[in-house]
């Protein structure tokens, strides 16, 4: 068992597949596109190939949804002072904090089509010119870019450039979902557990693993992780048992939830739980009604836009389509 064995978890076919992948293009600075569904481990590989490059520098990771379109290029590229209104002072970038590390750029078909020009531009001369800079600089950084999206179907609709996913896609490394190596689950169960509890992780009867392995996993790892923790709290200090998964399972969280982490996901959340009265979700996350739509936009949710049911969610009043550019 290696590093990397005991960093990506599980000896399946596709997950052996995966990290003979990581140990072949981590020394290698190809660009890399991880692909995967949502909670699949996307950034734990993108950290793999940080630590499989060798290189110096640092792994600087970015979601680019989390980030508002008006201030990607600034965060990215860096800025100079008075660059734009609130820029009192200048900012190094993402690009250049990456200098000799890997750049990690989470959910990268968010990326405003105006920048995606100037990604190709610094991925094709390694130089760049921050937000109202008068000189280029450069950077030695490895690109690691992941997406949920289709990747065939990234480009089709001209949201994405061809020519910038080509750029992207020295290699393609794609996570197989936890439904697609179930075989995994009792190592993964150890590993999650250990990490969670420590030496205080209790131990899983072979009844709890059936139960684990009936299940469809919308949200892969990390749902797998939000159940075993809520599962050894019904288990108080025993055993988990079948009946303990069965109760966490039953509190899960919606499919859509788990296709959008972090702050896109709580705002879902926020407003499947007021009954998609934006306001009120608002109210409770504490931020304006518009950041709200702009978030739910970025989703791809327009609330109220359509009463159509969506597949797997239990409170249909928005529509479900592919990410835009707000
Ligand atoms: N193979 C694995 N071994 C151990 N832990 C894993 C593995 N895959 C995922 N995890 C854990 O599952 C959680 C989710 O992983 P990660 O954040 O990398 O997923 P992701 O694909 O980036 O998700 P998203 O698309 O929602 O951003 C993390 O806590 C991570 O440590
Ligand atoms: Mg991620």
């Amino acid at each position: 068992m290696d590093a990397l064995d005991q960093i990506l978890i599980g000896s399946s076919p596709s997950m052996q597949r995966l990290k003979r992948a990581v140990r072949m293009f981590g020394r290698s600075d190809l660009p890399v596109l991880v692909h995967g569904p949502t909670g699949s481990g996307k950034e734990l590989v993108a950290t793999a190939l940080h630590l499989a490059s060798g290189r110096p520098g640092s792994l600087i990771a970015i979601n680019i949804c989390a980030v508002a379109d008006s201030m990607v290029e600034a965060t990215l590229f860096g800025h100079d002072r008075g660059a734009f209104t609130g820029a009192v002072g200048s900012a190094t970038g993402l690009l250049r904090e990456a200098d000799e590390g890997t750049l990690f750029l989470d959910e990268v078909g968010g990326i405003p089509i105006a920048t995606q020009m100037k990604l190709l531009r610094v991925l094709e001369t390694r130089t760049f010119r921050p937000v109202g800079g008068r000189t280029d600089t450069s950077s030695n950084f490895r690109l690691v870019a992941a997406t949920n999206d289709d990747v065939r179907h990234m480009t089709s609709d001209g949201r994405f450039r061809q020519d910038l996913l080509q750029r992207l896609c020295g290699a393609a490394l794609e996570v197989p979902s936890l439904l697609e190596r179930l075989e995994d689950l009792p190592a993964l169960c150890r590993h999650l557990l250990t990490r969670q509890f420590g030496s205080e992780a209790p131990a899983l009867e072979a009844s709890a693993l059936r139960r684990l392995a009936e299940h469809h996993w919308p949200g892969n790892v990390r749902e797998l992780a939000n159940v075993l923790q809520r599962a050894v709290l019904y288990a108080y200090d025993a055993a988990v048992t079948a009946s303990h998964i069965t109760s966490a399972l039953g509190q899960e969280r919606s499919p859509r939830q788990y296709r959008h982490p972090g702050v896109i996901g709580e705002t879902l959340r926020a407003c499947e739980e007021s009954g998609w009265d934006v306001a009120a979700a608002a109210e409770e996350l504490g931020v304006h009604k518009t950041t709200v739509y702009r978030r739910l936009a970025r989703a791809g949710v327009y609330p109220g836009s359509s009463t159509a049911p969506l597949p797997g969610d239990a409170r249909p009043s928005a529509q479900l389509m592919g990410p835009v550019d707000v």
